[in-house]
């Protein structure tokens, strides 16, 4: 209901948002992943749709309903997400990449069930690509959103990654504050854009912080 009360200012833009977790498999019944839910950037997705956007939702294994009126691609490996969004970018003209996207991969796959035995094992790790700072790289009109999860030095770790990554705003999730973080409904966030601005926001359900985040990216995006 509160949709239809939405003004619709994203009409003619198209939006991409990355969700969820990602899940680096070890063997055929094993993975690394992290507690994402997928909460924020479905309920980013849905935002931007009820501002009339035309929106992208890339997803990550999570346990929710995709939101009716979004285009919805699956993805399971941080580089299926990579190459998913990849595929889009040309034509979208912003990206929130709220993705938990995982840094790192096992090297080798067993495709067969490891077998445990009686000493210590390893599973060595390789690095994931990092889609955002790929975006980053080749990015032309695209407005650029990260996501950070902090835990300490929140203002410098997260405006290192504004300046890495070229993007045009980040929002901070101060996961040590309660109410804020993975599984909840609600968030507790700092956005800093790249001009070193910093805007604080108290504990909001994701659905009003998205069209917070979205006030905002609309202002970037150029006519
Ligand atoms: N990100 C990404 N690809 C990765 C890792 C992260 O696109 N391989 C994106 C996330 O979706 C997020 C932003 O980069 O929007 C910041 O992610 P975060 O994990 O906070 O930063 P990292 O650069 O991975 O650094 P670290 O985990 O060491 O803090
Ligand atoms: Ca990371």
């Amino acid at each position: 209901v509160k949709s239809l009360f939405v003004k619709k200012d994203l009409v003619g833009r198209k939006i991409l948002v990355t969700a969820g977790p990602t899940r680096e498999p070890i063997d055929p019944v094993r993975y690394i992943s992290n507690y994402s839910s997928g909460k924020m950037g479905y309920a980013l997705a849905k935002a931007a749709r009820d501002r009339g956007a035309e929106v992208i939702l890339i997803s990550g294994p999570t346990s929710i309903d995709p939101p009716i009126g979004v285009m919805f691609e699956r993805v399971s490996t941080a580089e299926q997400m990579r190459d998913k969004v990849l595929q889009y970018f040309d034509e979208v003209d912003a990206v929130i990449m709220s993705a938990a996207v995982a840094d790192y991969r096992p090297m080798n796959y067993s495709n067969v069930k490891i077998k445990k035995d009686d000493s210590e094992m390893t599973i060595r790790l390789s690095k994931n690509p990092d889609i955002l700072k790929e975006l980053g790289d080749k990015k032309g009109r695209q407005v650029l959103i990260g996501f950070a999860a902090e835990t300490d030095n929140i203002v410098m770790n997260a405006s290192k990654k504004i300046k890495e990554k070229n993007l045009d705003m980040i929002v901070i999730n101060d996961v040590t504050q309660p109410g804020a973080g993975f599984e909840v409904d609600t968030n507790i966030v700092k956005i800093i854009t790249k001009d070193g601005d910093i805007k604080d926001f108290p504990l909001m359900n994701k659905y009003d912080l998205s069209h917070a985040i979205l006030d905002l990216a609309a202002n970037l995006m150029v006519r």
